[in-house]
């Protein structure tokens, strides 16, 4: 199953490396959930999915409780009027003045598939930024979002830290976590998935939150890069390497294969 938004890290071209990995258990908690790639194509009881981007989280709620009504409501906006510059940036105005949550989400799809690369960046006071992307006829994921919706109601939709998430987990639940990656070098930092970043002390506490739940009896399995920094943070877990194509990089140099890791934290 392919996932409905294009998202920086998509795990889509991994999910089987990852699934052989993964231990079995009842849940799946994913406190890095980005566009889903795991969750689609898993097969757990029930799911965990949270992200610290609201705009996410709000697009996959609406989307669960109103399925067919909501994915009509979002077809017009793929229209070859709506794919220009000048409507572009209007509907980005929009999207950063409104609080009506069902249209933020339902220009929040557009935005993911008009905008440039399908970023999806921030500035500073929290408008989505990203230029318009130019793309000859932007697709409508129709087929993709009712796969989603179907499959959402085996899942619990949360707008949260990744700290706040691994601590809900208890026995019985496998987590999954697949936070921005630590750069490769200084001059490559994709990490602005929404205002504030992601660093090297984030990944600490991250490893700091997947040793105590796996003390709690929760296995943590995590993707990164694998840069000497990391493989030291993930000292004592169980580290598999393999080699990905990478398609966003801010670093042309690095659109190559570069070395990545899953480590598993056992109890
Ligand atoms: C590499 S992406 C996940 C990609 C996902 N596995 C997929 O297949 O699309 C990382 C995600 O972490 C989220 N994120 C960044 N900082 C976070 C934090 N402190 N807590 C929770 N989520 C965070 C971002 O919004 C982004 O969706």
């Amino acid at each position: 199953m392919r996932t409905f938004l294009k998202w920086a890290g998509n795990k889509q071209r991994i999910v089987e490396r990852i699934d052989e990995l993964l231990p079995r258990g009842k849940r799946l908690i994913e406190p890095f959930v980005g566009s889903g790639a795991l969750f689609l194509n898993t097969d757990f009881a029930s799911y965990l999915l949270a992200d610290s981007n609201r705009d996410l989280i709000d697009l996959y709620s609406t989307l669960q409780s109103e399925g067919a009504d909501f994915i009509d409501f979002c077809r017009p906006l793929f229209s070859p009027e709506n794919n220009t510059p000048d409507a572009y940036y209007a509907l980005r105005t929009r999207f950063n003045q409104t609080t009506d949550r069902r249209l933020k989400s339902t220009i929040f799809l557009y935005l993911n598939r008009h905008c440039y690369n399908g970023l999806c960046r921030y500035n500073a006071s929290g408008g989505f930024n990203v230029p318009f992307g130019r793309y000859k006829k932007p697709y409508f994921p129709q087929a993709e979002m009712e796969a989603f919706w179907a499959k959402s109601q085996q899942a619990q939709f949360c707008h949260a830290d990744f700290a706040t998430t691994i601590k809900a987990a208890t026995p019985g639940d496998v987590v999954y976590c697949d936070p921005p990656y630590v750069p490769l070098s200084s001059t490559a930092h994709f990490t602005s998935y929404s205002a504030g970043g992601f660093g090297f002390d984030q990944q600490l506490a991250l490893v700091a939150a997947a040793k105590a739940a796996a003390h709690r009896g929760v296995p943590v399995l995590i993707s990164n890069h694998a840069t000497p920094e990391i493989e030291e943070a993930y000292a004592g877990a169980r580290i598999e390497h393999f080699q990905v194509q990478r398609y966003i990089s801010a670093d042309a140099d690095n659109r190559n294969s570069v070395g990545e890791l899953l480590a598993l934290f056992l109890p």
